[in-house]
């Protein structure tokens, strides 16, 4: 029989040997709410959870979108753990204070709750991201500075994806790992180990219905992208509108995701915090890059918790390409 691997022994064999298990079982808090989430998702044609929030369901209870839903899961499976020192969702203006009644812990959480929102009342796959930094100043509660902090000093980030299984995938620096949940188990297996981009790529994702609204050099770039790329293997296109889903399959089978600047929305749509910087490092870790056009996502230092960023990820040689095109319209 060959070995089980479940993420909790996969995390304990792997930390540090003087860790004290507070990011380990950081780690394993968010592997139950993505538990709890995916739950919830796979019943969510079920019961009568689709549906605005705000809405009354026939209990009289309050409905919330699985979104809402998530986003409480994910703070209340953390918040009284000892493990965080203060959190920033997607989902919440403001930073999400660990409550006083709680101890406070070292790291921070920042998180997309439910990516790909467009597709949850159409059954189609969704996702959580998720990133890690340690807080900045222990003898103080969590501020906002403890978020905003770049890419490059996450320490761990990763990215639950509900499809047609729920897969949670994480990089903590020492390369990329993917456990598929077994819902009889109710257990995340190692699926994925030392997860790397392939080469040749096979896929680029695009909005292409945005065309009229790119820069010239982006659309330039987006023709190099179909034109058969330089005499390499030539990329078929894919788009299913949630960046997890989009991110994993090119992760799977190599490619790139763009999500542009336009016209009237120079910084794009893609959130810096919750879902780029989170991607990126794991790209990396994945042998690949992620860029804003002009450098490296990792090296951006936020100034907002809300900040959007133009998104290029995936393959280096395909992100450095359209760094070339940008760069050469800005000179
Ligand atoms: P969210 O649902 O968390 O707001 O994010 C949606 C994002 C991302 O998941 C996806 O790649 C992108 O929006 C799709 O946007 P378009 O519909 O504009 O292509
Ligand atoms: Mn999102
Ligand atoms: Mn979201």
């Amino acid at each position: 029989m060959s070995k089980i691997i479940t993420i909790e022994r996969f995390i304990l064999e792997n930390q540090p040997i003087n860790a004290r298990g507070e990011f380990t079982n950081l780690l394993y808090d968010i592997a139950l709410a993505a538990k709890i989430i995916a739950h919830k998702t796979n019943r969510a044609g079920l019961t009568d959870i689709l549906g605005r929030a705000g809405a009354v369901n026939i209990q009289g209870e309050q409905q919330q979108k699985l979104d809402v839903f998530a986003d409480e899961v994910i703070f209340r499976v953390c918040d009284h753990t000892g493990r965080l020192c203060v959190m920033a969702s997607e989902e919440n203006e403001a930073l999400l204070h660990i409550p006083n009644e709680y101890e406070k812990g070292s790291y921070v959480l920042v998180y997309d709750p439910l990516d790909g929102s467009s597709n949850i009342d159409v059954n189609v796959s969704i996702g959580t991201i998720f990133g890690i930094y340690r807080c900045k100043d222990w003898s103080q509660r969590g501020r906002l500075e403890d978020v905003l902090q770049p890419g490059r000093d996450l320490v761990g980030s990763g990215y639950v994806l509900y499809g047609s299984s729920t897969m949670l995938v994480y990089s903590t620096g020492q390369g990329v790992h993917g456990f598929t949940l077994d819902p009889e188990l109710g257990e995340f297996l190692l699926s994925h180990k030392q997860m790397k981009l392939p080469n040749p790529p096979a896929y680029f994702s695009i909005n292409h219905a945005y065309y009229p609204r790119w820069s010239p050099a982006v659309q330039k770039y987006v023709q190099w992208l179909q034109s058969g790329n330089e005499g390499k293997t030539p990329l078929s296109s894919r788009y299913i509108g949630s960046l997890v889903a989009d991110f994993h399959r090119n992760l799977l089978r190599g490619g790139v995701f763009c999500y542009p600047s336009e016209v009237n929305q120079p910084r794009g749509k893609i959130r810096l915090v919750y879902e780029a910087a989170p991607l990126a490092f794991l790209i990396e870790q994945a042998g690949g890059y992620a860029s804003d056009g002009f450098g490296s996502i990792l090296n951006i230092e936020p100034t907002e918790l809300h900040q959007r960023v133009p998104l290029f990820i995936g393959n280096r040689r395909l992100v450095e390409k359209a760094e070339y095109f940008i760069q050469m319209e800005n000179k």
